[in-house]
């Protein structure tokens, strides 16, 4: 048995660890300005010209089908829909707002068809509910919301009540957990301090926004007496199931930083920058990196969870479905490095330029090769602890030697600790190849 031990919390994470990989899917009115999910915040766009794409949205090509059967074919065991973000335009039929899916050309429940569709794959269902609402009457002008530069931004406080928003989330998450079964991950985002950075500086009467405002806690306690196994994120500002590095790599297992306790972790990645569908963005992750990104995360004990931004007409595009490929063609005979795997003993050292990974029983250790060496992968202290090695991709048996260098070369010692692993000269086609090892 792995030796790792993960802080313990109120979600079910077990399934979660094991699973490994998961889609995160940002799709909204945003999709159609197609220029970041936060375009309304970032060009400052009132109600009136945003409403432009409330009138227009219509989705006409939306099979989310098709969408699970790619997450499915590339690997991944769960999903994490936005079912509002920050624009405040929920993608469900709720009963609280005018501001729905349901009054716009889309005409029907976007949520409850994206949960039907992943469910039947055996998909894990993740909902994405953004704390942050740049439409609510009540939600106050703060530093990030889009009228912030208003010359009359204070006055439109007045009358603003955080506490009638506070309800309003309880109410929509009340729903969002009542009427669409077994949910598995309730996504929070985010909280954010008033920061003494340019721009945000300058707005001296702005606050920022964390639990007091949300009142986390009265949401929290609503979300687990409704889904008692329910994985909850840290962004309402409680510490809770789950710790979610956004947009960059940990290099080490996240902890807790008071304590040093391992904790649940899982990083989201895009494949281009943005979340929401980007147009004309150009800095789409090579296929190296993205095997290599959730290669990483699993050999640090954590998840990852890879973004698709959907077109306002309900498609993935080429470049998303090409990107997902790239996880499919490796997952099919390679995903056995990844689920049910984490972070190797500390007894084992991976070799430059590579990775190890260890299944959760400590009986397989899995070697990632990021550069392939020539000839021979040198693994020290694994002499005598080995039982039977092959490519994990096609299951061909590696020959190996212990204690000895089996090749002729100057000043080659004896060095009891050492395996090693004979390799073909050539890499084989697989972007990174894995050698998996058997352990006594
Ligand atoms: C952020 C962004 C956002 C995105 C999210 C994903 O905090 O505000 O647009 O949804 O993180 O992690």
């Amino acid at each position: 048995m792995s030796s790792y031990l993960t802080r313990k919390t109120a979600g079910d994470t077990e399934w979660f660890t094991k699973s490994r990989f998961g889609m995160f899917i940002h799709w909204g009115l945003y999709s159609m300005p197609a220029r970041h999910e936060w375009v309304k915040c970032y060009e400052r766009i009132g109600e009136e010209k945003y409403d432009k794409y409330f009138k227009y949205f219509n989705p006409d090509l939306y099979d989310p089908k098709q969408w699970a059967a790619r997450a499915k074919a590339a690997g991944m065991k769960y999903a994490v829909f936005t079912t509002k973000h920050h624009e405040g335009f929920c993608m469900f039929d709720s009963a609280y707002t005018d501001y729905k899916c349901t009054n716009t050309p889309a005409g029907r429940d976007l949520v409850k068809e994206y949960v039907d569709a992943f469910r039947a794959e055996g998909i894990r269902i993740g909902f994405y509910y953004s704390l942050i609402d740049w439409h609510h009457p009540h939600f106050t002008i703060d530093q990030l919301h889009p009228r912030r530069d208003d010359k009359n931004a204070k006055e439109l406080n007045e009358g603003r009540d955080m506490r009638i928003y506070a309800e309003y989330m309880r109410n929509q998450v009340r729903e969002l957990l009542t009427n669409y079964g077994k949910i598995d991950i309730l996504w929070f985002d985010f909280s954010y301090d008033k920061t003494d950075e340019e721009p945000y500086a300058s707005y001296d009467w702005m606050t920022g926004k964390g639990k007091d405002e949300w009142e986390s806690e009265k949401l929290i306690e609503l979300a687990r007496s409704l889904q008692p196994g329910v994985i909850i994120d840290n962004r309402a500002g409680l510490d809770q199931d789950l710790w979610t590095p956004e947009q960059y790599q940990p290099l080490e297992w996240v902890k807790d930083k008071k304590t040093g306790e391992l904790l649940t972790w899982e990083a989201c990645q895009t494949f281009s920058g943005s979340w929401g569908y980007h147009r004309d963005e150009s800095t789409w992750k090579s296929p190296e990196m993205l095997i290599r990104m959730l290669v990483n995360t699993v050999a640090l004990g954590g998840n990852l969870l890879m973004n698709v931004g959907p077109t306002s007409r309900g498609y993935l595009d080429k470049r998303a479905v090409d990107s997902l490929k790239v996880f499919e063609d490796w997952m099919k005979y390679n995903s056995r490095s990844i689920y049910g795997c984490t972070m190797a003993e500390p007894e084992f050292t991976a070799p430059c330029d590579c990775r190890f990974t260890q299944s959760e029983d400590g009986k397989r250790l899995y070697c990632h090769l990021f550069a392939y060496p020539y000839a021979h992968l040198q693994l020290f202290g694994l002499a005598g602890k080995v039982d039977y090695v092959q490519f994990l991709h096609d299951g061909s048996e590696l020959l190996f030697t212990e204690g000895k260098v089996n090749h002729f070369s100057f000043g080659a010692s004896e060095n009891k600790d050492l395996l090693v692993v004979e390799l073909p000269p050539i890499k084989p086609d697989v972007i990174v190849p894995v050698v998996e090892i058997f352990l006594k």
